[in-house]
């Protein structure tokens, strides 16, 4: 190694950022962008300006945990009316554009009888006029898409508002990122540049591969003052070298939450990768320094902030061969299109996965499972588990799929038959739909309808009934976001007493009592398949 190369550090942090809020995919395609900057991030700050230690205090209660209060303990007061006011005075075509969203869609409710609707394109409002197209469903109930290709080349995309926040990680606790921006402090460089910047790669790839500190520093423009503090977050020290998977079959690594390394000799696969720096901590875990310098191909089984991690996606990129992420997307407000999400922030290599359709590889099969509910009934289309064949063994990914529908999986049993391993996300209490899409809502959705609308996961009866359908030897529950580094993207508090956990006690009883080998997974696990499964 020449004396001036250097490894950046695994716990350098790198915080997708866009106007100063946690970037997350609906950040990314404009339309849901332009209603979470005025739905969300405009009404938090100027909530917090107006009571600050009411956000302080509901920090604190647990029963509070990822509501629409920022965590800066009612401090830094005037750092946030600075970032309102900027927010207001630069993104004020955004909220305009998130207005007229929802004045097109109560025109169309109030205009749209059933007659052509051919004559009310003259009554869209004039920023979305030729960024839409309307239409009827067939019971005559209106409508409306985006002609979204064309929202990302508009001034509606702006990748100046895009930067990366680097800084020092050493403890699992992060604010809640929906709630609470990203503020500057002394131990944070911010570089400004859009995300699909071939730089980043440059950068993240100096974790295995050491480069010239001062080349980085000046292909990322890092200003003089701030050098001795980015030369902080690199060293001399070369990292444990990865050690690929070489044996038969495939080995199976739990990365925490969905996330999933399988590897044959051959070939890696990483399913929704949400991934922890590496620093001390009390629960022990995979890295992402226990990542292969190659990832053949990373699978996404749906666009919650949780499954779709721009923050470690972006960090990956350069290893990513493929990413294969479920077909969907067309045009509707709630369900942007992923791939091109991807496409903007530099991904070139997208393979859209159809339900029912089969990826085949080197030995290898992947086919796109239905997913069914956990998205508050709203028409998604972009979500698939995965079934995965390896020399004559099938694992299903199901992630957050809810059982809502049990003649589905009757279908699909008689399609792919019996299955040998389950992985299945059991959260099965689930936020109420404003939680997440309320920002989209045109109209306010009464109390009770919102709570009987929610991101919840299969309960016992419906993880029961799809284990009885295919007759699994192995049944994992996992996705329950229960790891202490993921709090910030999910914010979920559980106890013994917790829905989730007792209905998932209930199903590995059950399993266990039927001899299946049945756990719930934390932290981190490894399997190996071999001829015969091997739990390590
Ligand atoms: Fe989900
Ligand atoms: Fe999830």
């Amino acid at each position: 190694m020449k004396s001036q190369e250097l490894y950046l550090r695994s716990n350098v942090i790198a915080q997708p950022l866009f106007q100063g809020w946690y970037a997350w995919a609906y950040l990314i395609a404009p339309a849901t962008a332009a209603m979470n900057i005025e739905g969300r991030h405009v009404k938090i700050m100027q909530s917090y300006v107006q009571a600050p230690m009411i956000h302080a205090a509901a920090c604190k209660d647990p029963k509070m945990t990822g509501g629409p209060f920022m965590d800066y303990g009612g401090k830094r007061l005037d750092e946030v009316k600075t970032l309102l006011r900027s927010t207001l005075e630069e993104q004020g075509y955004m909220v305009t554009l998130s207005k007229a969203i929802k004045e097109l869609t109560r025109m169309l409710k109030q205009e749209a009888k059933g007659y052509s609707i051919e004559l009310l394109y003259e009554k869209v409002p004039d920023v979305l006029r030729g960024y839409v197209e309307l239409f009827y469903d067939l019971s005559n109930a209106p409508g409306f898409r985006f002609i979204e290709p064309l929202l990302y080349r508009s001034k509606y995309y702006n990748e100046a508002f895009q930067s990366v926040s680097l800084s020092l990680i050493d403890s699992d606790h992060r604010p809640f990122v929906l709630s609470t921006p990203v503020l500057g402090d002394a131990g944070k460089i911010s570089i400004n540049l859009p995300f699909r910047d071939k730089v980043l790669d440059e950068f993240f790839m100096m974790n295995r591969v050491p480069g010239s500190f001062e080349q980085i520093c000046s292909r990322l423009d890092i200003m003089p003052e701030q050098q001795e503090l980015f030369r902080s977050f690199f060293t001399e020290q070369e990292p444990e070298p990865y050690e690929k998977y070489t044996g038969e079959g495939a080995r199976l690594r739990y990365f925490g939450h969905a996330c999933l390394l399988l590897e044959t000799a051959d070939l890696s696969i990483l399913a929704d990768p949400v991934v922890s720096y590496g620093y001390d901590a009390e629960v022990s875990r995979y890295t992402y320094n226990d990542l292969p310098d190659v990832i053949d191909y990373v699978l996404i089984t749906h666009n919650h902030q949780d499954h779709v991690l721009l923050e470690s996606l972006l960090k990956l990129r350069h290893r990513i061969k493929h990413i294969v992420i479920p077909g969907g997307g067309g045009g509707s407000l709630q369900d942007p299109n992923l791939s091109l999400i991807l496409e903007n922030i530099g991904f070139t290599n997208i393979i859209e996965l159809k339900e029912m359709q089969t990826l085949k590889m080197n030995g290898l099969n992947i086919t796109g499972i239905p997913f069914l509910g956990e998205h508050c009934d709203l028409d998604v289309r972009t979500k698939l588990a995965h079934l995965v064949e390896i020399n004559n063994k099938k694992i299903l990914f199901a992630a957050d799929s809810c059982n809502i529908e049990p003649n589905m999986y009757r279908l699909i049993h008689e399609i792919t038959g019996d299955i040998d391993v389950l992985f299945l996300g059991m959260e099965c209490d689930g936020a109420p739909m404003t939680w997440l899409y309320g920002p989209l809502l045109s109209e306010d959705l009464p109390r009770d309808k919102d709570h009987s609308r929610r991101l919840a996961g299969s309960n016992y009866q419906r993880g029961v009934d799809i284990v009885n359908r295919f007759n699994f030897n192995e049944v994992y529950v996992y996705a329950m976001g229960m790891e202490p580094w993921l709090k910030y993207i999910m914010a979920y508090e559980y106890t013994d007493e917790s829905n989730p956990i007792i209905a998932s006690n209930e199903l590995l009883n059950t399993c266990k009592s039927r001899g299946i080998r049945a756990e719930r997974l934390f932290g981190e696990k490894e399997i190996l398949y071999k001829t015969k499964p091997v739990l390590v």
